[in-house]
């Protein structure tokens, strides 16, 4: 299984994912891993970066799914992948890949990224973040995860919606 986990920064893609690829014995990537050092240093300045920026950092993304999509193993990467078009190079026609949307309110988010440290990613990004969000369609068969939930919470319920397959869109949180 591939697993795309998605969001705006601070919303737990680390933290679930992390937890996600140990639960399902296969590897963690962050896709903040694979962008080029000039990206980097953008966004510690607290710079948005452009879409020029990105292009490559996706397609580098999208090439290791495929080395292990090749590899007949299994990956959780943790992406923000907040528009539509970069969720299309990172997953396109790539069907075996899963979408996890981690989804949260602008409040509450700022409030854990107040409270983390030792991270290169200011809380001064999140508003362009939101801005820029397009939260996935019904198409992209994300499953949907309320990240108010304790982290545990959230990782039981993605499982349980991997489990269900291409059973459509799953809703995952929010106690619903
Ligand atoms: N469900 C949760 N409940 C409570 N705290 C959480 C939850 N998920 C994450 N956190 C905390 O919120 C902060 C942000 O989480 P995390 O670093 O995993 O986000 P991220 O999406 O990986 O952010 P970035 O895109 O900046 O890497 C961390 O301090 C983490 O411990
Ligand atoms: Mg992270």
């Amino acid at each position: 299984v591939i697993v795309v986990i998605m969001g705006v920064t601070g919303c737990g893609k680390t933290t679930v994912g992390a937890q996600v690829a140990a639960r399902l014995g296969v590897g963690f990537a962050e896709g903040d891993r694979f962008h080029p050092p000039a990206n980097v240093t953008k966004m510690s300045r607290g710079e948005p970066l452009a879409d020029a920026d990105r292009w490559p950092w996706l397609a580098e993304i999208a090439a290791e799914i495929d080395r292990v999509h090749t590899a007949g193993a299994g990956l959780v990467v943790g992406c923000s992948a907040l528009k539509r078009g970069y969720r299309d190079v990172l997953i396109g026609p790539r069907r075996a890949v899963r979408l996890v949307y981690l989804k949260g309110t602008p409040e509450l988010i700022a409030a854990r990224l107040a409270a983390r440290h030792g991270h290169f990613m200011p809380a001064s990004l999140l508003p362009s973040q939101f801005a820029a969000l397009e939260e996935p369609g019904p198409d992209e068969r994300p499953i949907v995860a309320d990240v108010s939930a304790p982290p545990e919470q959230i990782v039981d319920r993605v499982l349980a919606a991997l489990a269900c397959g291409a059973a459509g869109q799953q809703r995952s949180g929010g106690g619903a």
